[in-house]
C-alpha cells in the first residue's frame, strides 16, 4: 500500500468547491427511480441515462471529483464506443465503485440487516482497479425506526457492520483504492435528531475502534455518513442551523481529525434540503474543522434530472442543466456560499 497516493486520490475527492455523484444505484433501485418516470430499465436506458449525466461536461469538470459506478456501468461503453470510465476520466473527475452486495437480514435481530460482500473482494478490488476504480464505496444500514415496540439498534447490527465496514476498508487499502465507508442511520421513523446524534455517535466510534483494530489508515479513507436530522415521520423538525451544529457537534466527538474529508449521503433529504445542510455547516463551522465537508449525493443530485428526463433522448439538453444546476449549488455549498438568490439562477 502506498498511502501517499492513497491520500492524493482522498484529498482530491473532497476538493474545494466538488463533491461525488453517487451514480451507483443497483439494478433494483434504479429500476424503481425509471418506474417513477415510466422508463423501462433496460441495459440500454440505464446507459444513456448516466452517459447524459456524465457527458454534462462543463458541471463534471467543476463540480464533480469522482464518481461511484455500479459494476455493469464501470463495463460499459457510450453509444459511440469510449468507454463510460473513459468520459468520467476526461472530465477530470475520479471513477469509483460500488463494492457491497447489499444489506441483508441480519439472523436473530428482525428489522435489522448486515451488509455482505466480503467473500471474493480481493480479486473484485484488483480487477476494478484495471478498469480505472480509484475509490471504492460500502453501505451499512442502521436502522433506529421502532419495530414491534423494540428500540433499535442492537449492539451486534453496529458491531456487524463495522467490522464489515472495517474488512472492506483494509482490503480496498491494500489493492491501492481509497475506501469510502459509509454507516447511514436511516431518516426513516419519528425519533428527534437527538436521538439520531446519539445513534449516530454510538456507530462513529464503533466504526472508528474497529478501522484501527483493522490497521486501516485514516488518511486514505473517506467517510460517508448521515447528518443529524429528526426522523421523516417526526412532528417537530430540527431546522437548517440545529442540523448543521449538531452534525458538527457529533463529529468533532467521534471523527479523527486524520480523516481528510466527509461526503455526506441524501439519505432521503429533498434536494434543497441537502444543500442548505450543507451550505450552512461549512458557513457556520468550516474554518473550525479539520476535514473537509462535502456531498456524495444520489438523489439529491438526480431527482431533477431525472425528472427532466423522462426517458427521451429530446429532453437531454433539458436533463443536463437541471444536473449542471444541482451540481454548482452543491459546488456552492461546499463552500459555505450558496444562497436562495443563486438557487434562482439557472
Ligand atoms: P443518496 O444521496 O440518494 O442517499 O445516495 C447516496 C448513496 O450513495 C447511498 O449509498
Amino acid at each position: 500500500m502506498n498511502l501517499e497516493k492513497l491520500n492524493e486520490i482522498a484529498v482530491a475527492m473532497v476538493a474545494p468547491g466538488k463533491g461525488i455523484l453517487a451514480a451507483d444505484e443497483s439494478s433494483g433501485t434504479i429500476k424503481k427511480r425509471f418506474d417513477s418516470i415510466n422508463t423501462v430499465s433496460t441495459e440500454e436506458s440505464r446507459r444513456d441515462y448516466r452517459e447524459m449525466l456524465f457527458r454534462t461536461s462543463t458541471a463534471m469538470r467543476r463540480y464533480i471529483s469522482g464518481v461511484i459506478l455500479f459494476d455493469e456501468t464501470i463495463r460499459q461503453k457510450a453509444a459511440d464506443g469510449t468507454a463510460l470510465v473513459k468520459l468520467i476520466e476526461k472530465t477530470g473527475a475520479i471513477p469509483g465503485i460500488k463494492v457491497d452486495m447489499g444489506a441483508k437480514a441480519l439472523p436473530g435481530f428482525p428489522g435489522e440487516t448486515v451488509t455482505e460482500g466480503l467473500d471474493g473482494l480481493r480479486d473484485r478490488l484488483k480487477d476494478y482497479y484495471k478498469l480505472g476504480a480509484r475509490f471504492a464505496k460500502w453501505r451499512a444500514v442502521i436502522d433506529i425506526s421502532r419495530r414491534g415496540g423494540k428500540a433499535m439498534p442492537s449492539w451486534t447490527c453496529i458491531k456487524a457492520n463495522a467490522h464489515a465496514l472495517a474488512r472492506y476498508a483494509a482490503l480496498c487499502q491494500e489493492a491501492q483504492i481509497v475506501p469510502i465507508v459509509e454507516p447511514e442511520v436511516l431518516m426513516d421513523g419519528d425519533h428527534s435528531a437527538d436521538r439520531c446524534y446519539e445513534v449516530t455517535e454510538w456507530v462513529l466510534k464503533t466504526l472508528f475502534a474497529e478501522l484501527f483494530e483493522a490497521n486501516v489508515a485514516l488518511e486514505g479513507t473517506i467517510l460517508k455518513p448521515n447528518m443529524i436530522v429528526s426522523g421523516k415521520l417526526a412532528k417537530k423538525q430540527a431546522g437548517v442551523e440545529e442540523v448543521a451544529e449538531k452534525t458538527v457537534r457529533c463529529f468533532r466527538n467521534a471523527v479523527p481529525a486524520a480523516v481528510p474529508g466527509i461526503v455526506f449521503l441524501s439519505g432521503g433529504q429533498s434536494d434543497l434540503e441537502a444543500t442548505a445542510h450543507l451550505n450552512a455547516m461549512n458557513a457556520s463551522y468550516g474554518k473550525q474543522i479539520p476535514w473537509k465537508l462535502s456531498f456524495s449525493y444520489g438523489r439529491a443530485l438526480q431527482a431533477a434530472p431525472l425528472k427532466a428526463w423522462k426517458g427521451k433522448a429530446t429532453n437531454v439538453k433539458k436533463a443536463q442543466e437541471a444536473f449542471a444546476h444541482r451540481a454548482r449549488m452543491n459546488g456552492l455549498a461546499q463552500k459555505g456560499k450558496w444562497s436562495k438568490a443563486e438557487e434562482k439562477k439557472k
